[in-house]
C-alpha cells in the first residue's frame, strides 16, 4: 500500500468491535509515533494508552460519544509537558502531539485498525481518572480499534479552495 493509499483509507472510525489490540500491533503503532518529528527534537509527547475495560469506559464517558469510544480496543490520551513557544508564536505541545497522533492514525490504518480524534472531552475529569499531574497538558484523545463496519469517506474542499502559490489569493 502506498502512503497515498493509506491516507485515502483513513477515516474517523465511529464503530468499533470489542476486540483487544495485540501487543505487537500496539508496538508498531507507537513506534510510528516515536519517530514523528518535533520542534527542537524535544519529543514532548507522552501517551497514556487506556485498555483496561472499566477505565476505558470511564474515559469514554468524558467524551462526546461514550457508547462508541468505550468499545474501541484503546483510548489514547495524548499529553505534553512543556509550555515552550516557538519564535513564530505557536506553542509546540499541540503541534508536536498532533503530528505524532497522525502518525498513529496512519500506521493504524495500514494495519487495518480505525482511529478517531477526540477533541470533545472533559479534560479535568480525564486528568483525575488517570492521575495526570496538573502541570501536564492533555492535548487530545484518540480512539483506536478494529472497525465494526466499513467507514464512509468524508468530503473535502477542492484543491483550489485551499491552495495558492506565491501570494495570498483567497
Ligand atoms: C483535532 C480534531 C478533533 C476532533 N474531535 C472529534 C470529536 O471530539 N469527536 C468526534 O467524533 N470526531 C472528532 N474529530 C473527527 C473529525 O470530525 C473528522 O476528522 C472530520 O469530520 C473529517 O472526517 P474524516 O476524519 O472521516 O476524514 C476530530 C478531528 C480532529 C482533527
Amino acid at each position: 500500500m502506498s502512503l497515498m493509499d493509506i491516507i485515502q483509507k483513513r477515516y474517523s472510525c465511529r464503530s468499533y468491535k470489542e476486540k483487544e489490540i495485540e501487543k505487537d500491533t500496539l508496538d508498531k503503532i507507537f513506534e510510528a509515533a516515536r519517530l514523528a518529528p518535533s520542534a527542537k527534537n524535544l519529543q514532548d509527547w507522552r501517551f497514556v494508552v487506556v485498555t483496561e475495560k472499566e477505565t476505558k469506559s470511564r474515559v469514554a464517558a468524558c467524551t462526546n460519544r461514550p457508547n462508541i469510544f468505550e468499545k474501541a480496543g484503546a483510548i489514547i490520551v495524548a499529553c505534553s509537558n512543556m509550555e515552550y513557544v516557538m519564535k513564530c508564536g505557536q506553542a509546540i505541545g499541540p503541534i508536536d502531539v498532533s503530528i505524532a497522533l497522525e502518525h498513529i492514525s496512519l500506521q493504524a490504518a495500514e494495519l487495518g485498525l480505525g482511529t478517531c480524534w477526540i477533541g470533545s472531552f472533559e479534560t479535568e475529569k480525564v486528568r483525575e481518572l488517570l492521575a495526570i499531574p496538573n502541570n501536564v497538558s492533555i492535548i487530545e484523545l484518540m480512539a483506536l480499534g478494529y472497525p465494526a463496519e466499513p467507514g464512509k469517506p468524508n468530503t473535502r474542499l477542492a484543491i483550489e479552495e485551499i491552495l495558492c502559490f506565491n501570494q495570498w489569493k483567497f
